[in-house]
Parts: structure tokens; C-alpha cells; sequence
């Protein structure tokens, strides 16, 4: 007779960011009250499945955590299909396919980047019943139109930001700014243009300092006070400088004009998260209670304008979502003189 309640585990995988435990109550949440299914939390990452860190959740536990920041199952950046430095073979993803055997698992919930959904959708081909669900303040996870903390990312970004131009304006400086977002431009550009950001240097987008530097002198001749750089962290600079080092030193020597520096790091990734970071982490979590459900594995929750649906792993794995030169947001921002560090 085989067991009447379908067992799901949970774990959060790769960088942390507000709303993982607003997607964790709202798949267990789903699991419990609509399907009567059991939740099994997962501690860390995958490194829980080899290391069998699981325990049972129950309502109580997931009530409560939708406004927390970070996630109560913890997460880490163990990557169980990369072999231990020296080693050309894993045998880790053999023994999670045993541990969640004996975990008597129907299904895995894994919420992460794109490195995790990678991951997921290799153990998928073992055999395993995988559903994913996208977060990253980076909002490059591909097959979705955003993932959850990105928003909360953007809100802390603009605020900080905010806050430099008062300091700005105070010294008469030039402040640049350095943005969390990896490889991907998306913070920047966004917190860039809501936060009045005068130069927004982008990791999709080539830049000449002599071009900022140009903008930023024509900017103090016009007698603007001060002006905001808004930095990538991802953007072509030497191997050993920060971004925003990098991009303050050169304009301080190549244009003369007093330049701060701030990198933002991980308060990006802190606190609780944005209502609209709560509302999206919850409706992906429900929907991938829903796809396991309905047997529908192998894939990822996704959201296509404000349609929730779900598209196949094998189309997301490893792959990153940037920026589009052409992006709406940078054709109205060049419109309005925000200089993106191109030649035009
Ligand atoms: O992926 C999220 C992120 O915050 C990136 O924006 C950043 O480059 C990276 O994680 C930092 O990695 P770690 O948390 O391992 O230092």
C-alpha cells in the first residue's frame, strides 16, 4: 500500500535574498491546507540532501516568516554535481538520489538562481521529481520575467542612493555608487533610474571614461552642483578593483572633481521583503505546490507579464537573462541625458 500523503521537500540554494521565506510558507502553506501533503524542510542547500540536515514542517512553523529577510532553512553555495578540488568524479549526486529515497520524497522544491535551477535540473535527469521556483536580487534567471528579491534589492538601492545625494550636494561631489547584480545590469539600471542617477554604467554596455568624463565636467560647467554615478559591479574594470574604486579613481584624475565612493554589498540582500517581493514569492511558491500536484516536474514556476505559469528546466539551466541594449528603460534615460558611458 503506498503512502496516502505525497512528502515534498524544500530547500533554498545560492545567494540569500528577501521573499525565500514568503516562497517557502507559500509552497508548504499550499502543500498543507489545499493537498494534505507533508513538507519536509531542507537545511542549506543541497549540502542538506547529502548530509540528510531535513526536518518536518509543519503550519505553525511556516507561519510567521513571510515578512522575515533571509531564509529559515539556510542556504549555501554547494554545487553537488562539481567535483571537490583534485577530484575529476562526485559521488554526491548518487547519494542524494539514495537520501531522498529514504527520505520517502515524491517531490523536491528548489528555490534559487540560476545556478541552483542548473543544478535541479540536472538531478531531475537522475530521476528526482524537481520543481524550481526563480529568486536572485539579480533578476537574471532565465525563463521569467523577474525573480523575487529583485524588487526589495531596487527599493534599498534607490533609497541608498537617495541618501547620497543630499551628502552630494552638501560637498559638491561627484558620488559613484556600486550596485550588487553579478554579471547582470538589472539593479543598477533600475535603482539607476529611479534614484536620478546622472551616469549609470551598466555590465551589458561597453563605456569610455573619456565619454563620463566629458558628461561629468560639461555637468559641473553648467554649474550642477554634484552628480550620481550609478555602478554595476559586474562591469569591465581591472581583476583586483572594485568597480566604483576603480571608476572614482579615474574620474577624480581625469576630470579633477572631489569623488566619494560607496558600495552598497550586502545590505542589498538583507531585511524583509518588498510587498510586491511578498505577493510574487507567494504566488510562485502556491504554483509550484500546484505543478507537483499535478505531477508536472522537471520544470520551473515562472511569471510572463503577470501570468503565472511554468517553463521546462532544461530551457533555464546555466543560462543568464541581461539586459538588452535596446531596453525601454535605457532609451529613455539616454532620451533624458542620463550618459550610459557610450559613445553615442
Ligand atoms: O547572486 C546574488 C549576489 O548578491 C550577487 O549580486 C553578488 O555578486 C553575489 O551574490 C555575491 O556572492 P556571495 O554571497 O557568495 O558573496
Amino acid at each position: 500500500m503506498g503512502k496516502d500523503k505525497m512528502r515534498i521537500g524544500i530547500l533554498s540554494a545560492g545567494g540569500d535574498c528577501p521573499g525565500i521565506n514568503a516562497a517557502i510558507r507559500g509552497v508548504g502553506k499550499t502543500a498543507i491546507v489545499k493537498y494534505g501533503m507533508e513538507v519536509i524542510g531542507i537545511s542549506n542547500g543541497f549540502s542538506g540532501l547529502v548530509d540528510k540536515e531535513t526536518a518536518l514542517m509543519t503550519e505553525e512553523q511556516l507561519s510567521g516568516i513571510l515578512t522575515h529577510g533571509g531564509t529559515i532553512l539556510g542556504t549555501s553555495r554547494f554545487k553537488p554535481f562539481k567535483p571537490a578540488e583534485g577530484d575529476t568524479v562526485t559521488d554526491k549526486p548518487q547519494i542524494i538520489k539514495q537520501n531522498y529515497e529514504e527520505l520517502g520524497l515524491d517531490a523536491l522544491v528548489c528555490i534559487g538562481g540560476n545556478g541552483t535551477q542548473k543544478t535541479a535540473n540536472l538531478l531531475a535527469k537522475e530521476g528526482l521529481n524537481v520543481v524550481g521556483i526563480p529568486k536572485t536580487i539579480d533578476n537574471d534567471v532565465w525563463g521569467t520575467d523577474v525573480t523575487f528579491g529583485f524588487d526589495s534589492a531596487v527599493w534599498i538601492a534607490t533609497d541608498a542612493i537617495d541618501r547620497l545625494h543630499t551628502t552630494a550636494n552638501s560637498h559638491k561631489r561627484v558620488m559613484v555608487i556600486e550596485v550588487m547584480g553579478h554579471h547582470a545590469g538589472w539593479i543598477a539600471l533600475y535603482s539607476g533610474m529611479a534614484a536620478g542617477g546622472d551616469v549609470i554604467l551598466l555590465p551589458e554596455l561597453d563605456y569610455d571614461l573619456d565619454v563620463i568624463a566629458n558628461c561629468l565636467m560639461e555637468r559641473s560647467l553648467k554649474g550642477k552642483a554634484y552628480s550620481i554615478v550609478v555602478v554595476g559591479e559586474g562591469i569591465e574594470k581591472p581583476k583586483k578593483k572594485t568597480a566604483a574604486g576603480y571608476i572614482g579613481k579615474k574620474i577624480m584624475k581625469m576630470t579633477g572633481l572631489e569623488t566619494r565612493e560607496t558600495i552598497l554589498g550586502y545590505i542589498q540582500r538583507g531585511g524583509s521583503p518588498s510587498p510586491q517581493d511578498r505577493i510574487l514569492a507567494t504566488r510562485y511558491g502556491a504554483f509550484a505546490a500546484d505543478l507537483i500536484h499535478r505531477r508536472e516536474f522537471g520544470t520551473m514556476v515562472s511569471i510572463q507579464g503577470d501570468h503565472i505559469t511554468s517553463v521546462s528546466l532544461d530551457e533555464v539551466g546555466g543560462k543568464l537573462r541581461l539586459l538588452q541594449p535596446d531596453h525601454h528603460l535605457i532609451e529613455k534615460g539616454r532620451a533624458m541625458g542620463v550618459c550610459f558611458g557610450g559613445r553615442l
